[in-house]
């Protein structure tokens, strides 16, 4: 049974205090959702310290938006696995389109953030999906495929059991524009599929999530779909109950 994820990407908002009431208030209101759901947040590097303990004693994890690829030293700015790590962080988000959009993240940073995230204890959530001019050429597939060869498949097999892909086409990304349950299925079901290529039945393990406009009123049905296993949610993590809401879908 693969794990069920609903994850929000608090993305650049929230100040301190205001992260810290939106994770006391998921943790308030996750006890409404069965245990089989598991919830994390992704909030500001600012705010990790404070977020982590709110969430103490709970079932909600943290995980990070980012790292640095480099293990430390003289990176102006940078923050690194390490530190996320010792902050209580279990996660770290890597390859969001918006990092590869507008910080010019190729597969060779990936690579050796992926390094860094697995040398630290922490399970990257690595992001592919295509943008609207690749879907509208019908180049979604290869796309997703390239992302995934050119990162993945450089992990090990122990690697690869503690790893969580988010499906996020970008035209859909906070756009309030969501791919069909249909078209989130039929490309899950690839990414899966070319996992298999290099990993063989550790593939059928592996927690595929779909992310882009992701709402209370989607999810389940979104969710149902037999290689959707939960969501990567940006705007609607912002509120506590929204975000609760779309982890019910599980329980549609
Ligand atoms: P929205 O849910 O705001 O579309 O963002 C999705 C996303 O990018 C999550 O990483």
């Amino acid at each position: 049974m693969r794990k069920k994820i609903v994850a929000g990407n608090w993305k650049m908002n929230t100040l301190p205090a205001e992260g810290v009431e939106l994770a006391q208030g998921v943790v308030a209101k996750s006890a409404e959702v069965c245990d089989c759901v598991n919830f994390i947040v992704c909030p500001p590097f600012t705010h990790l310290a404070q977020v982590a303990e709110a969430l103490k004693g709970s079932k909600v994890e943290l995980g990070a938006q980012n790292c640095a690829a480099e293990a430390k030293g003289a990176y102006t700015g940078e923050v690194a696995a390490s530190m996320i790590a010792a902050l209580g962080c279990k996660y770290v988000i890597l390859g969001h389109s918006e990092r590869r959009q507008y910080y010019g993240e190729t597969s060779e940073t990936l690579n050796k953030k992926m390094e860094q995230a697995y040398a630290n204890g922490l399970t990257p959530i690595y992001c592919v999906g295509e943008n609207l001019d690749e879907r509208e050429a019908g180049n979604h597939f290869a796309v997703c495929k390239a992302q995934i060869e050119e990162v993945v498949f450089n992990l090990t097999e122990e690697q690869f059991k503690n790893l969580v892909i988010a499906y996020e086409p970008v035209w859909a990304i906070g756009t309030g524009k969501t791919a069909t349950a249909e078209q989130a299925q039929e490309i899950h079901a690839y990414i899966r599929e070319v996992l298999a290529a290099k990993f063989g039945e550790l593939a059928a393990e592996c927690p595929i999530l779909y992310g882009g406009s992701c709402k209370p009123s989607n999810a389940a049905e979104i969710f149902a779909k037999e290689d959707v296993d939960g969501g990567l949610i940006g705007g609607a993590a912002l509120k506590a109950e929204d975000f609760i809401a779309i982890g019910k879908g599980f329980m549609a």
